[in-house]
């Protein structure tokens, strides 16, 4: 096994990895030290990277699980699997510029997301924030928490892709907009661990429940969910390798460099339909308290 160093972000999530050189690819027991430590911490920030090839890239995700397919995203690589992120001057949108789990308007939503950022904004910015949904979850009273175990919501992208990427060449009557219902609280399927599934991209309304009753729901669990108690901010490095576990956390690329350029590659990989497993254990103590832990 190479020498992997994995140290924490911070007390609740997070770790930079430093000692793997994943442009040179990586064999399988470093692997499995990534694989294990991306479950314990959610999100890994590789740190001294040069550029993967696209490739490299993709087989990295590969082992992970079959590649996502983006229901949107123009294919501006000439390999189909990696998305190129990018925003500069002209640009009528950024990509990410809000929280989220990665499509999950998708039956079966992306699990890893893989992303280099490639070009950095000549004037600094450009981080990327993320949200740890088992804190968010593990922080709320036991009878919220109870109550949003039987609770099911809409993620939907009506309102998102159409036009998106039409500056990009993306064209509309091409794209899909899913939509599917997703557990409130999720089961991890690899760790067994509970978190909230709810982001204020995707999430439109809470199954079965008045509109105007659904949306004060969703309105105070955004606003719980995005706590900074449960965020890490990732200040890119170039060549920096993030990848994030979109069953667990949420992340919001930060757009703060207009009319600078930023850009990267990003493959994803594609889950499992979210499910919440009612024998499962709910979390040993929270990790942080936070006042007043009560979504009413
Ligand atoms: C994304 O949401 O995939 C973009 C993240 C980033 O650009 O930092």
């Amino acid at each position: 096994m190479t020498g992997i160093d994995v140290r924490p972000v911070s007390p609740v999530f997070g770790a930079e990895v430093h000692g793997v050189d994943l442009a040179a690819g990586i064999d399988d027991a470093t692997f499995a030290a990534v694989h294990a430590a991306w479950l314990d911490h959610g999100v890994l920030a590789f740190k001294g990277q040069s550029p993967m090839p696209a490739d490299v890239q993709i087989d990295f995700a590969r082992r992970l699980g079959p590649l996502h397919e983006h229901p949107a995203a123009p294919a501006e690589h000439e390999n189909a699997a990696v998305f190129v992120i990018r925003t500069h001057r002209d640009s009528p949108i950024s990509n990410g510029n809000g929280w989220h789990s990665d499509v999950s308007c998708d039956v079966e939503p992306p699990s890893a997301t893989m992303l280099q950022v490639r070009l950095l904004p000549d004037c600094g910015g450009g981080d990327t924030l993320f949200a740890d949904m088992e804190a968010a979850y593990a922080t709320l009273d036991p009878a919220d928490r109870a109550r949003l175990r039987d609770l099911e919501a809409v993620h939907a992208s009506e309102h998102v892709y159409p036009g998106r990427y039409a500056d990009r060449g993306a064209d509309d009557a091409a794209i899909d907009t899913p939509w599917a219902i997703h557990p409130v609280v999720r089961t991890h399927p690899e760790t067994g661990r509970r978190s909230l599934f709810v982001n204020p991209s995707f999430t439109v309304s809470i199954e079965g429940m008045d509109e105007a009753e659904g949306t004060a729901l969703l309105d105070r669990l955004h606003e719980h969910c995005t706590r900074p108690e449960f965020q890490i901010r990732h200040r890119w490095d170039p060549y920096d390798v993030l990848l994030w576990d979109n069953r667990r956390v949420q992340h919001f690329a930060i757009w703060d460099y207009w009319p600078h350029e930023r850009s990267g590659h990003r493959v994803t990989v594609q889950g499992t339909p979210p499910s919440f497993d009612p024998d499962g254990p709910e979390p040993d103590g929270s990790p942080i308290r936070v006042s007043p832990g009560r979504l009413a």
